[in-house]
């Protein structure tokens, strides 16, 4: 919305929010996000044409276009527990919307959410007495995080899906003219409104399919000698493969992709189509094996003895740039370390220790083993084994020897990214282990 008003400076952008304490931090000069540009970005727009408040219900009335961008995380309970996305969120808004809101209206899912989530919106209009008047579009938002600035002032497209009906047709077209002030108009896809809510959750099964396609190699390359990064390079020149995404790591995280795959999962199973689900399915569970993967080579590397051992994890984030933890690989390898009673010490560049303790433990709880340094030099004091989880491009830099000094010995080097040299790290006297290189430790 803040690169919508800034791209746009004729179009008033207002964003609400029942959560208080949310609108006030997008109001100050903290925001709540760390993602690089978007400071400068809500300086330029906030106070001029964007503006931050609680007023739900004012929002929505003064509104032609409304975006829905709430939550829709996976359900814990009930039918389709585990898989299936929970939509209260976006019911809450309809209903709302039915209540408060007078004259057409175009009300845009930004949400990611299952198909045919708009019919749902649609009913619930319907029923409300205010359907004609409302033309619901979906709007699938691709950026990534950490990138996020740069993805919305050039998007490799821009995808809008409506209703093949001329009431749709112009509401679609209302809706790309906004993009247009920036985005060339061949970037700015439309289609049909079951497209465009699949497109979002195949997009991103794809995007993690490769990732979990290069981890199972990135073991293979281990096994025999092959080194994963030189793999990569050799298939990614493949113009039909190409180069994105084919980096091997400690398996993905973020809101969004075992998310969606596993609403791909579900909506598969819902149709009956068992053999589909389970294809999608195993992408998850190759990202689950990678994580669990790399704990359990740390914990090897110690002489299957990890218990009271210092093992410091260098990067929480899911991924740099951002100070997201959510569904990252480092959640999962803490608690595996934690499990063969090591001794964590995390040290993250952008995520708050307090978050790191809830993350790995459960809100409120507290274990002596698991602490947070405030420089990598601390994480290593003493440890047996330092692994970067992250790829911050500080720990590319760092003085290596210093920290080779500081540990216990044999001093073990994990690469959960494949970001540093090893041989250097070699020679400095570190065993080393990359993810699918050929390793000492
Ligand atoms: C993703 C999609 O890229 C984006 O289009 C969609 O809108 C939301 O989901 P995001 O989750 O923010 O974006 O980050 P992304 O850059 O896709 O990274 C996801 C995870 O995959 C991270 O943990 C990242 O470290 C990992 N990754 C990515 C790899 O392990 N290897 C790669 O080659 C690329």
């Amino acid at each position: 919305m803040a690169v919508i008003a800034l791209k746009a400076p004729d179009i008033e952008v207002t964003v609400v929010d029942m959560n208080a304490a949310r609108i006030a931090e997008w109001n100050s000069d903290q925001l709540p996000v760390y993602e690089p540009g978007l400071d400068e970005v809500v300086r330029a727009t906030r106070g001029r044409n964007l503006r931050f408040t609680t007023d739900v219900e004012g929002g929505i009335r003064e509104a032609d276009i409304i975006f829905v961008a709430v939550n829709t995380p996976t359900k814990t309970y009930g039918i389709g527990a585990g898989r299936a996305a929970d939509l209260r969120y976006i019911e809450a808004v309809a209903r709302t919307i039915s209540r408060v809101a007078v004259g057409p209206k175009i009300i845009v899912e930004k949400s990611t959410i299952p198909v045919k989530t708009s019919e749902t919106i649609k009913d619930i209009f319907a029923a409300n007495g205010v359907g004609g008047n409302f033309q619901v579009l979906s709007n699938p938002e691709f950026l990534a995080e950490g990138t996020a600035v740069a993805d919305l002032f050039s998007p490799d497209r821009v995808l809008i899906g409506g209703e093949r009906t001329p009431e749709g047709e112009k509401a679609v077209e209302t809706l790309a003219s906004v993009y247009a002030r920036w985005v060339p108009r061949d970037r700015i896809i439309t289609t049909n409104l079951w497209s465009a809510e699949l497109s979002k959750l195949v997009a991103n099964a794809f995007l993690a399919q490769r990732i979990s396609s290069i981890n199972s190699i990135s073991a293979l390359c281990e096994a025999t000698g092959a080194d994963v990064d030189e793999v990569s390079r050799a298939i990614g020149r493949d113009s039909r493969v190409g180069p994105k995404f084919l980096k091997a790591s400690v398996g993905f995280g973020g809101s969004c992709f075992q998310k969606d795959i596993l609403n791909l999962v579900y909506l598969c199973e819902k149709f009956g189509l068992g053999d589909v689900a389970a294809y999608w399915e195993s992408v998850v569970k190759m990202n689950d094996w990678q994580k669990r993967r790399f704990a359990a080579q740390i914990i090897g590397s110690l002489y299957n003895t990890a218990a009271d051992k210092r093992v410091a994890i260098l990067g929480f984030a899911f991924k740099k740039d951002t100070n997201d933890t959510r569904e990252s690989a480092a959640i999962s390898i803490c608690r595996d370390l934690l499990a063969e009673q090591a001794h964590v010490v995390v040290y993250d560049p952008r995520v708050p220790a307090s978050l790191i303790h809830s993350d790995v433990l459960g809100a409120g709880k507290r274990d002596a083993r698991l602490t947070v340094a405030q420089t990598p030099y601390e994480a290593a004091e003493g440890a047996h084994v330092v692994a970067i989880v992250t790829e911050w491009d500080e720990f590319r830099s760092l003085d290596y020897a210093r920290i080779f000094a500081l540990m216990a010995k044999p001093a073990l080097f994990f690469d959960g990214r494949n970001i540093v040299d090893l041989a250097a790290l070699r020679r400095i006297g570190f065993r080393v282990h990359g993810i699918g290189k050929p390793n000492d430790a």
